[in-house]
């Protein structure tokens, strides 16, 4: 690779040997240590993320330093100071204590973007309850099979969200309370049986709270994400991640005090808690939150009126703002901009090429799951950015290649990318699967369920994942839960769903269906099958595009063939079919 992208000149200390991050191979000695002392940590050796993320700030020097800058979808806007953030959060805490939550329930969010999300959530960790953030855009099946499986016992939602899940609401045995935000009383319809509002709560609620004496090992936050069978699997994060999220924050991010952040993530996934709240907030750095969608115009207006310095986002965005062209920039004084990051895909060398000279920088790519809790893989704000690769491990993180007997392969061939366990921000629990937390352990690593190559200077190269987990837009979907929805629309008897290559999503959601003896395939079943889809689950997860097929190749155990479906629709050879149904 000869032709690196100059990143802007960093200014951050890195607080580490620089030589540490040349080390590659053999066991790096951890630089957690000193980091966890950057922390300030409650009273008796007790760790609480949002006493790192605000009330340190708001007992200090940062009182009156403003955290939250929101701007609504109709443009309406409200700052949030770190006091004044300390003070809801108080007193949404004993709104939850009021309600009976006790240290390891379960707490949902099924909202938007909106203040009252950030501050139940951090309510709901000072009470040392177990925080659930749903995508606002999931259907009622998503939310249901969170809530059951989770067994939440607390919703805190909002009007039309509400609504739209009206319907499952009576099959969750666990869930006891739900919390209504009517923002502006936008909402005229008035609260259902049972439901609380949380205006009136939060009317009543005193601001006097003492948070909980979580131990660094307690459960703090929880994310579903999806694999190739079965449900989606609830990764439960511990509030010692906060050190790597702190950290990550810092070097990766290039966090200053006098930086205004932007992470365009719901917090819904991972990134929109670990670096949509934990990270900029540990670090006391103020940010922006939009409730809006993605909208070019408004996303360059955004960063221009806020003075954005740092942006982290997604290569679907980032093609998306390609694909509106380079008029709106010009429009826009995006000079602010120091600093900009990306993850959830591969960030094609296009994307790069592209944003160099509209941002005058280049976009740093940076890999990490919802298992991991925070970015492992990066290129830092101070090394030049080799195009098309993720960059390489953070300091303390031990990254491999590894081959189909879990040994560790050379540079430069691919194979499974692994890492040693035992980082901070590492996944604790996949909630009630402990087998298969336990499988994604092998031969003393961690299976990430990509796979990768690093070059002879160590940096990462992504190749594709090990499994049929579907990528759109930075969204991983299960094949399978596409699949049961599909099954259960009257017509169909057979489905089989695959990630079809896009140039803007990198993958969009393809459905093969038959349809039942004496059905007839017809325009309108298809328009049929696919209005059922995206009513039970969510635009972003539905098949884009749905194709009838007589029947679908099967294995002789009558497993759906995924992989054979993909090669066909590709045009790619077929392989080994010796396992297929005959006939
Ligand atoms: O396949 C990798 C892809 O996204 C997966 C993790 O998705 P999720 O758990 O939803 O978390 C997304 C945000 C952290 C990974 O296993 N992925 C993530 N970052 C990159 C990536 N693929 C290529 N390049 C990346 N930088």
């Amino acid at each position: 690779m000869e032709s690196n992208f100059i990143s802007k000149p960093a200014s951050t200390e890195l607080k580490v040997e620089p030589n540490l991050l040349e080390l590659r191979g053999g066991r790096m000695s951890y630089p957690w240590e000193g980091v966890q002392k950057e922390l300030d940590w409650l009273p008796g050796g007790y760790l609480n993320k949002a006493y790192e993320c605000i009330d340190r700030h708001a007992i200090g020097s940062r009182r009156d330093k403003p955290a939250l800058l929101w701007e609504g979808k109709k443009g309406e806007t409200e700052t949030y100071t770190f006091f004044q953030l300390k003070r809801e959060t108080d007193k949404f805490a004993n709104v939850l204590l009021g309600l009976g939550l006790k240290r390891g329930d379960r707490v949902f969010f099924f909202m938007e973007r909106v203040p009252e999300q950030y501050i139940a959530i951090f309510g709901a960790l000072k009470v040392g309850a177990v925080a659930g953030p749903l995508f606002s855009a999931f259907g009622p099946e998503p939310v249901k099979d969170r809530l059951l499986d989770s067994g939440a016992r607390i919703l805190i939602t909002q009007p039309s969200l509400r609504r739209k899940i009206a319907g499952i609401l009576p099959e969750l045995p666990n869930l006891e309370k739900i919390v209504v935000v009517n923002k502006y009383g936008r909402d005229s319809t008035p609260l259902a049986e049972g439901d609380l509002s949380y205006e009136a709560l939060m009317e009543q609620a005193s601001d006097d709270f003492q948070i909980a004496q979580t131990t660094m090992n307690d459960y703090s936050i929880m994310h579903y994400t999806s694999g190739t069978t079965g449900k989606p699997k609830g990764a439960v994060h511990r509030h010692f991640a906060i050190v790597q999220q702190y950290i990550t924050g810092k070097w990766v991010l290039d966090f200053h005090e006098d930086d205004i952040y932007w992470c365009t993530a719901d917090p819904g996934w991972v990134t929109g808690t670990s670096y949509g709240m934990l990270a900029p907030w540990s670090n006391g750095v103020t940010q922006l939150v939009h409730e809006g969608g993605f909208h070019a115009r408004t996303w360059y207006e955004l960063i221009e009126k806020y003075k954005v310095t740092v942006w982290y986002t997604a290569p679907t965005a980032i093609r998306m703002l390609m694909k509106a062209g380079e008029e709106l920039p010009r429009e826009r004084d995006l000079s602010s901009l120091r600093h900009i990051n990306s993850v959830g895909e591969p960030l094609n060398p296009e994307a790069i090429a592209w944003g160099h000279p509209v941002f005058e920088q280049a976009i740093h790519d940076t890999w990490w799951q919802t298992e991991t809790g925070a970015i492992l893989i990066a290129n830092y704000a101070f090394m030049d950015v080799r195009p098309g690769s993720m960059g390489k491990p953070l300091p303390g993180i031990e990254a491999a290649v590894l081959d189909q007997k879990y040994q560790p392969l050379p540079a430069d061939t691919d194979g499974m990318l692994a890492i040693r366990p035992g980082w901070p921000s590492m996944f604790q629990t996949y909630w009630n699967n402990t087998e298969m937390y336990n499988s994604r352990f092998r031969n003393g690593w961690y299976i990430t369920g990509d796979q990768a190559r690093y070059d002879q200077d160590g940096y990462f190269w992504f190749v594709g994942r090990t499994d049929d987990v579907i990528n759109t837009a930075g969204h991983l979907v299960g094949p399978f839960e596409v699949e049961s929805i599909l099954l259960e629309h009257p017509a169909v008897v057979e489905a089989g769903v695959i990630g079809k290559p896009d140039p803007i999503a990198m993958e969009v959601v393809k459905a093969f269906v038959a349809v039942k003896d004496g059905v007839e395939e017809s325009e309108e079943l298809l328009r049929d099958v696919h209005r059922f889809a995206r009513t039970k689950l969510a635009a972003a997860v539905a098949p884009r595009e749905i194709e009838f097929l007589p029947s679908l190749p099967k294995t002789r155990s009558g497993k759906i063939m995924r992989r054979l479906l993909k090669a066909r629709e590709l045009g790619l050879p077929e392989g080994d079919t010796s396992t297929l149904e005959e006939g």
